[in-house]
């Protein structure tokens, strides 16, 4: 048993996630928590809202409410949808919470008083058609690098290389498309990322190695670039403030922290958060302090965020020479396409969380989108392939088996899992079958390779029909009544594995077949390569109920009405 500190990418607070949003952060990271959780690991699975920055303010003043109430509002639509989707975080908190204001502002004096803070007067981009400064990504024009031309002023969301608003070529305000900026004088605090550079790269060197391979990639491209000393803080009005004590000037000028800045930390605050909620949790900084060892931390983020938490944040925490505990593995995630075009926040294109759960259950979509993961490459979300592979994978060749076996066995035997003859050749072959599958299918989990593991786990699936289409109990019964017990026995026990395997993908579903059985004494967690190669989990004489049917088919009909409804043709 280990433990697993495990942190999905903070969804900005601003808006409904959209499927590529879910598929790249905390999807992934909860079926990772669950399968360590079965696995009998400690596992503690942190996420919280990203409530801080400039489109939470805009947003609230659109509406006409206080920042405060719109980020408070907002936290809890996105919370009922990820309790719709069966996230099951151990702790969803809010990055504007007092915990992640003390351990921001903590890290802050750390910081400086190591000598990797340093104020400096900066020329900012002011725009006068918006009588106000610009943050960066309110600045948008060219990019040197690639010549995308809507690179934003923090970072080119084309090539992913992270900007300076100054680096734009013909720049203008992102809010009235106005070129008239000028630029003025003020003070700001600099993260002195610089003096930290050698031993980032020593600290990357050490570690990307054993990371996917997208997330070592990025990282090590963007640290060739070198690293730059960074401005920390805003003109803002919403934020963590800088800390009067330490900086009196710039606090007073109502100065506060860079988003980018307080948003990973809060990974720590939400921990922190966490724990006071309860106080068997209260050894949190075990979770946080290298010298407490043996937590393995995975992050899981879409790959425009890799250089804050490869770079970036670790800069960060190395620099407050406390011994904060750094990222183990980061895996990142490509983008998931809609039709071949992005998914758009802005322009509502794609398939948004919240409709998504309003027309289907989630464990559709958390198979699909792990099954189809964007990891080695973009992927395409077409409304043609999740029709069929729902009905293909999740009605058919799981849901079917189920309801067939069940239903069959209680017409034919009754109310309890009949005992039948001994185990035959048949038998000896699917368990070793299934004990090989359910080999592949750990190891592909452990290698946090997701659409491997589904194949794996589609392949469990799959092994038990090809067993049922070769003894085919509907025929055997005719003339071997025992035999056909037996194959019903044994492939009960197969639904069951299912149950127990396919949970960190489809939770509610496993759930379902789980309680299809009223076993006396159903505590196990995984299943053993013993219990796979034996299929006997559940004895003959146990009380069993027949589901209702698990995934519906979805019908021609449907498919129609779903493209008419989100569109469907490429952008
Ligand atoms: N909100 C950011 C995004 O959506 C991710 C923040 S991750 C954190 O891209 F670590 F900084 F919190
Ligand atoms: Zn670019």
């Amino acid at each position: 048993m280990a433990r697993h500190l495990i942190t999905s990418a903070l969804p900005y607070i601003n808006g409904i996630k959209h499927l590529g949003n879910m598929v790249g952060s905390m999807l992934p990271a909860d079926v990772y928590a669950r399968y360590l959780r079965q696995r009998g690991h400690d596992v503690l699975y942190i996420c919280a809202t990203d409530e801080h920055g400039t489109p939470a303010e805009l947003a609230a003043k659109e509406q006409g409410i206080p920042v405060a109430e719109f980020c408070a509002q907002a936290h809890d639509a996105q919370k009922a949808i990820y309790d719709g989707f069966s996230l099951a975080f151990d702790h969803f908190g809010r990055s504007s919470s007092r915990q992640n204001h003390e351990i921001t502002q903590e890290i802050a004096r750390e910081l400086k008083a190591n000598g990797f803070i340093e104020e400096r007067a900066i020329r900012q981009v002011y725009s006068n058609a918006d009588g106000r400064f610009l943050p960066d990504r309110y600045i948008i024009g060219t990019c040197p690098h690639c010549g995308y031309d809507k690179a934003r002023g923090d970072q080119c969301e084309n090539c992913t290389r992270v900007l300076d608003p100054t680096d734009l070529i013909e720049p203008r305000s992102a809010i009235s498309g106005s070129a008239d900026l000028e630029i003025r004088e003020t003070k700001h605090l600099f993260l002195l990322q610089s003096a930290l550079a050698g031993e980032v790269e020593a600290w990357v060197d050490e570690r990307a190695d054993d990371w996917p391979v997208l997330a070592s990639s990025i990282a090590r491209k963007w640290l060739t670039e070198g690293l730059h000393d960074r401005a920390i803080t805003r003109d803002l009005d919403w934020g963590v403030p800088v800390p009067a004590d330490t900086w009196p000037d710039l606090a007073a000028e109502g100065k506060v922290f860079y988003v980018w800045f307080d948003a990973p930390i809060e990974y720590i605050g939400s921990t922190k958060e966490w724990a006071e909620q309860d106080p068997e949790h209260r050894d949190w900084r075990s979770w946080w302090w290298e010298s407490d060892a043996d937590v393995r931390y995975t992050q899981f983020m879409g790959k425009d965020n890799v250089p804050f938490h490869s770079v970036m944040f670790p800069a960060t925490l190395l620099g407050t020479r406390a011994p904060w505990k750094k990222v183990d593995v980061i895996k990142a995630f490509n983008w998931l396409n809609y039709y071949g075009g992005k998914f758009s926040t802005s322009q509502r294109r794609g398939v948004f969380t919240h409709d998504a759960l309003e027309i289907l259950p989630a464990d559709y979509w958390r198979y699909f989108m792990m099954a189809n993961a964007p990891e080695s490459d973009d992927s395409s979300f077409t409304w043609e392939h999740f029709t069929a592979t729902v009905n293909k994978d999740l009605a058919d060749t799981l849901g079917n088996f189920v309801n067939r076996v069940l239903s069959f066995s209680r017409k034919r035997f009754g109310d309890d899992v009949p005992q039948g003859g001994e185990p035959g050749p048949a038998e000896a072959k699917l368990g070793a079958e299934i004990a090989r599958l359910l080999a592949e299918y750990e190891e592909q989990m452990e290698a946090i390779q997701f659409r491997k593991a589904a194949a794996a786990l589609r392949a469990l699936w799959s092994a038990g029909n090809s067993y049922l289409e070769e003894k085919a109990p509907w025929l055997e019964i005719k003339t071997d009544k025992d035999g056909a017990a037996l194959t019903l026995r044994t492939a009960m026990n197969l639904i069951h594995l299912y149950a127990v395997v396919s949970e960190p993908f489809i939770p509610t579903t496993a759930k379902t077949m789980r309680s299809a059985f009223d076993l006396a004494d159903d505590t196990a967690v995984w299943v053993t390569p013993e219990e796979a190669n034996s299929l006997t989990a559940v004895p003959a004489g146990t009380p069993f109920t027949v589901p209702p049917v698990l995934f519906a088919k979805l019908t021609d009909d449907d498919l129609a009405a779903y493209k008419e409804r989100f569109g469907g043709e490429p952008a």
